[in-house]
């Protein structure tokens, strides 16, 4: 946990003032006390106006400076503990954002949003809490004893006993409660993991009528950490009046003490050691010893509920990026190496999967070619694509883009050169404009619009209401899937890579829309590199090349007329497909 607290350096000067404001507030309040005894002592109890004026009078600037104390305290506090949060959120964002995309699954989404979210206030409330509340109840607790010793010695007695008692119950709660905080943070993580997944399929969920279901589980583990929070909140509401309980006794022995002193000196006739001002200003040091040790245990509960908090956020800081930029000078990239791809020995196997999806592939790519991956579905195809922008690293073997392994590259760079429609399309909340030019924010809308006609999708855009101005949901549940499959065709060609990799990205499109796509980018893109996965021979048959996919290996690789002689898995995919559509 204490790692975390770098976030809070930049910070520092900000919050030692927090504490130093606090000590003025608590001293301004053990003054407070003392001045009232003398106000009831040396004012009331002799009747002398001018010592009550004068004590007042007092009493009221102690109180000005006290609550000016408290207030300037708050608002340092608050300052340091904001920022704090806030650097610390973004650190854990872009950390989340450079995890590599199994590492992002391992962590699973809804926990990812509470460890961005609810650990890092967690984090954050502790700080407060120590800033104010752990040097006000230290202050309290050691001035408290001190004043209370220099009214008589003999209070020590009762501070003896009451004192180990209270530790003694505090310290039985603590045990009880801090292994339930880890605990909580985890069911946490589960009802949001729920919500987030019906919020994203909730399309699903209502065509498969599985709301009842959908429900009864998220009640389940809503049930779950409320149980737990229940938990705490009960064991900590015995706390509080047990401890009162102890705090009363405190006070009945004061009374009992200082009483006997005072009627024993009165039946003897002599001046009593103990006033009654100073009683009262002893049972007030008492309790307030007595609150500043609960105030003191609940600042621990809370360093152990954001302790838990703080490994689960270190979890995410700590863990090791997969995909670590290079640092290739793309200027430097020779000509003649522009637009190829090549794989060598390339193998593959998702962590945890017994065997490699991808076996020792070969294939080179030369500038301006067009290929078609095909084989059949789970064979492997996105996989293939996704090694060439860097989704993820080969197990073994390399992928050259331009003539360099992919991972000599910055991300950044790799993507200007590479641009690929992945297979679901995806699109964010926004305008038609702004979602064809997420990948190049700077496009111009004459730029957009061209994209949009090589992508085939003008006519719709210009059939909505608002045209490129058209909003969007984040789902883009108001366009069609062969819509939304066009929109992110515009968005990659828009950004004119030197290679396209399409993802079954046309799957949508009827056959007709689907040929005129490919014309528009034989006239407008044919330096470009493409590579195109496809599941219809019609969309692949027309490539310059066929890569054939199978069983993890290259089962065959060339031209149409080619793999109709040789292949034997391409033969059977086209005449299956060829029945198909006689049918
Ligand atoms: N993130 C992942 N973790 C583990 N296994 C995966 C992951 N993604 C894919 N797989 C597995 O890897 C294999 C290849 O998947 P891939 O998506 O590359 O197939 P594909 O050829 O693109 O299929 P389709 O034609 O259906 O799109 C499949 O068996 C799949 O179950
Ligand atoms: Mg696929």
């Amino acid at each position: 946990m204490f790692r975390l607290l770098r976030y809070m350096k930049k910070y520092w000067y900000i919050a030692i003032l927090a504490p130093i404001f606090m000590i003025i507030e608590v001293g301004m309040d053990m003054f407070l006390t003392k001045y009232m005894q003398l106000m009831v002592d040396d004012g009331i109890s002799i009747g002398s106006m001018d010592n009550i004026i004068h004590y007042g009078l007092i009493m009221i600037g102690i109180l000005v400076l006290g609550v000016a104390g408290g207030m300037l305290s708050n608002i340092f506090t608050n300052i340091s503990c904001y920022k704090f949060g806030n650097d610390l959120r973004k650190a854990v964002f872009t950390k989340i954002m450079d995890l590599s995309i199994h590492q992002a699954d391992k962590f699973k989404t809804g926990s990812l949003v509470t460890r961005v979210t609810n650990d890092i206030t967690q984090i954050q409330n502790m700080i407060a809490m120590c800033l104010r509340g752990l040097i006000r109840s230290a202050s309290f607790f050691v001035l408290g004893i001190i004043f209370t010793l220099s009214i008589s010695k003999n209070f020590g007695g009762v501070l003896l006993v009451v004192l180990p008692l209270e530790i003694v119950l505090m310290i039985i709660f603590m045990a009880i409660l801090f292994p339930v905080f880890k605990k909580i943070q985890d069911k946490l993580d589960k009802v949001n993991t729920v919500v987030l997944e019906n919020v994203q399929g909730s399309r699903v969920v209502k065509a498969f009528s599985k709301e009842q279901y959908e429900y009864n589980r998220f009640v389940g583990v809503n049930y779950d950490y409320t149980e737990k929070v229940l938990f705490v909140s009960k064991i900590t509401a015995f706390l509080s009046p047990l401890l009162n309980l102890i705090v009363y006794g405190g006070q009945i022995i004061i009374y009992y003490m200082g009483g006997t002193v005072i009627v024993d000196a009165f039946k003897n006739g002599i001046t009593p050691t103990l006033m009654v001002g100073q009683i009262t200003q002893a049972i007030t040091y008492i309790t307030m010893i007595c609150m500043s040790l609960l105030m003191l245990g609940m600042t621990f509960t809370m360093i152990a509920r954001a302790y838990a908090s703080a490994s689960r956020i270190n979890e995410v800081l700590d863990e090791k990026l997969e995909l670590i930029d290079g640092n290739l000078d793309i200027a430097l990239i020779e000509d003649k190496d522009k637009g190829t791809i090549s794989f060598e020995h390339v193998s593959f196997g998702y962590p945890g999967a017994k065997e490699d999806i991808l076996k020792d592939l070969n294939f080179k790519v030369k500038k301006g070619e067009t290929i078609a991956v095909v084989g059949s579905t789970g064979c492997g195809k996105s996989t293939l694509v996704n090694l060439m922008v860097r989704l993820f690293d080969t197990k073994s073997g390399t992928v050259y883009i331009n003539g360099h392994d992919v991972k000599e590259y910055k991300k950044e760079d790799l993507h200007k050169i590479v641009a690929i429609c992945l297979q679901k399309a995806e699109l964010f909340a926004g305008t038609i404009e702004d979602n064809i030019a997420f990948g190049k924010p700077d496009a111009t809308l004459d730029e957009i619009k061209w994209a949009a006609r090589v992508a085939q999708a003008e006519e719709f855009i210009l059939g909505k209401d608002e045209g490129y101005q058209e909003v969007v949901t984040e789902k883009g549940t108001s366009l069609s899937g062969g819509q939304k499959q066009r929109m992110s065709i515009a968005r990659a060609i828009l950004r004119k890579p030197e290679i396209l990799i399409f993802d079954d990205s046309t799957s949508a499109l009827d056959l007709v829309t689907e040929a005129k796509l490919y014309q528009a980018m034989k006239a407008d893109l044919s330096y470009v590199t493409k590579i195109i996965v496809a599941q219809r021979i019609a969309t692949a048959k027309n490539a310059d090349r066929i890569l054939v996919l199978d069983k993890g290996v290259i089962e065959s690789f060339g031209t149409h007329d080619e793999l109709m002689e040789n292949s034997l898995v391409y033969k059977d995919i086209y005449l299956s497909q060829l029945k198909r559509e006689e049918e």
